[in-house]
């Protein structure tokens, strides 16, 4: 009987034996593959506190050298934060288009400046109705339609006007070009345009592009990264200023336009926000979004993306054209030739392939808006690699317009990329100043036909050249700014061609 036992117990350790092994080496498989799956992307060793700050001197440019040595993904510590940078155009596009990578990142500045709502950083609910309803305003008074040509088309006069009025001699076009795109979101937002010599006008459009260049400046991204280390630096106040001032100038033209109020006669998006609180509010709906803030921000933030990044852009492809005297002679010649002294029309793009292709190029090469960040909503395996959720993404949308694999000449300015065999214009995939996907550009196809009209109605009536004095290849092509760029202030002619 106790033989029975003993063998009965042997058999029993043995069983349970094999048994442990069997859970262990099955946990050992789980973890390992799980431990595979949750492989984060590479990236340089960091120091504690600082991570790579030190290797960091011009943000964009050194984390897409970074993306040749460590790969397309990688993992950067931006001080204690950690950060996954995402380079060229497939990887780029591919996370853009992704709704796990769609949340905003709202940095300390953007709180302080109380952006949280509107659209550009707002997150949810909230941010999708703000969007929907922008989206829809800007077609009703503006893109896609006749109106957006024709207000165009009038500010082109208004500008040309200026330059005329130059006579042929050196001017900085900085901020005529600022006052006329300007224009053109403001009459749709607001249904009216403004006199450049307006003193209120003048300083919004000054403020909001130089908020834009503070946002990007070495110390306000210091302060993202410390907050509590550097709330007292000189950019950050001179934000905080700037957005107190915008703020009180807006409220006034909203409360203007709120007491003279005919819903009858929707005069830009602001009459149709309020327009829609009232119903709202009549319906007893209190948490429709339609709130106050939501339109002051709302209207900050389109006044701010509507002026400075179709501004740089435009001034840039007037400095190229004097950088470059034999396209822009091109440009000219098939001006003259298929449009010839009568005002250009958006119906004349298809026609004209090879100023489109220039305008196309202008927006590569500049790449106005270089990187922007989101975060994951939710843990990510993204191309083999573990993303947790709540992660910083940033994007390197110049690193899509200048990747080597997709562009012939990336370093050049080539209008030729935007061109077939046979001369034709020719879309090109990895284009994507706009960005794409849930958090692409609304301004898009508003921005397109600016940068179309404005820079053809120009071409037509000016010869832009460098100063006398100035040979072309002296003309400086360098762009500042990391948030959004711009290319340096710097005189120019244009001469009248009629
Ligand atoms: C050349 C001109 C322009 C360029 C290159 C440009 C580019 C961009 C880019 C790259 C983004 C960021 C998307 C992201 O975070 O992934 C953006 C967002 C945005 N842009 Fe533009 N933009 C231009 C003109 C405009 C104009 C004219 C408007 C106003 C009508 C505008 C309004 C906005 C808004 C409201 C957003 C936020 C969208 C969102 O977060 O859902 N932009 N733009």
């Amino acid at each position: 009987m106790a033989m029975m036992e003993n063998l009965f117990l042997q058999s029993l350790s043995t069983t349970s034996l094999l048994f442990t092994i069997g859970i262990l080496l099955a946990s050992l498989v789980f973890f390992w593959s799980y431990d595979r799956q949750r492989k984060e992307p590479p990236g340089p060793r960091s120091l504690p506190l600082l991570g790579n700050l030190l290797d960091l001197k011009s943000p964009h440019c050194t984390l897409y050298e970074l993306s040749k040595k460590y790969g397309a993904i990688f993992t950067i510590h931006l001080g204690p934060q950690k950060v996954v940078v995402l380079a060229g155009y497939k990887v780029v596009k591919q996370a853009l288009i992704s709704d796990a990578f769609s949340v905003k990142e709202v940095v300390p500045i953007i709180n302080d400046l109380k952006l949280t709502q509107g659209i550009i950083f707002a997150n949810g609910d909230s941010w999708r109705k703000m969007k929907n309803f922008a989206m829809t305003s800007l077609k009703d008074f503006g893109m896609g339609k006749k109106a957006s040509e024709e207000k165009i088309i009038e500010e082109s006069q208004h500008l040309m006007e200026v330059f005329k009025e130059k006579d042929g001699k050196p001017f900085d076009t900085t901020q005529p070009v600022r006052f006329a795109v300007s224009n053109v979101i403001s009459n749709i937002v607001y249904g009216n345009r403004f006199e450049y010599d307006d003193p209120d006008f003048r300083s919004m459009v000054e403020r909001a592009c130089k908020n834009t260049e503070l946002m990007g400046c070495a110390s306000v991204q210091l302060y993202n990264l410390f907050p509590w280390l550097f709330h007292w630096l000189g950019a950050r106040k001179q934000m905080m200023k700037n957005s107190r001032a915008s703020r009180r100038q807006m409220t006034k033209l909203i409360k203007g336009l709120q007491d003279t109020l005919n819903p009858q006669m929707g005069r830009g998006l602001v009459d149709s926000f309020l327009a829609r609180k009232i119903h709202f509010e009549a319906s007893g709906i209190m948490n429709s979004h339609f709130n106050e803030e939501n339109l002051l921000v709302t209207v900050l933030n389109l006044f701010t993306a509507g002026t400075d990044t179709t501004s740089s852009t435009l001034r840039y492809g007037l400095l190229l054209m004097a950088k470059y005297p034999q396209i822009q002679d091109q440009v000219q010649e098939e001006l003259s030739r298929v449009v010839g002294s009568r005002q250009v029309l958006v119906a004349d793009r298809k026609s004209l392939p090879y100023s489109n292709a220039v305008i196309h190029e202008v927006q590569r090469v500049i790449s106005v808006v270089p990187k922007t960040a989101h975060c994951t909503s939710r843990d990510v395996i993204f191309q083999g690699f573990f993303i947790k959720k709540g992660t910083t993404v940033i994007y390197l949308l110049s690193s899509a317009l200048h990747d080597e694999e997709e562009w012939e000449k990336p370093n050049s300015f080539h209008p030729a990329h935007f061109l077939d065999k046979e001369g034709k214009f020719r879309k090109r995939d990895a284009f994507l100043p706009f960005s794409a996907g849930p958090r692409v550009c609304i301004g898009e196809s508003l921005a397109r036909t600016e940068l179309f009209l404005f820079f053809t109605t120009l071409l037509q009536h000016f010869r832009f050249t460098p100063p006398p004095g100035v040979k072309e290849d002296e003309l400086d092509l360098t762009l500042v700014g990391s948030f959004s760029r711009n290319p340096l202030p710097q005189e120019l002619c244009a001469i009248s061609r009629v």
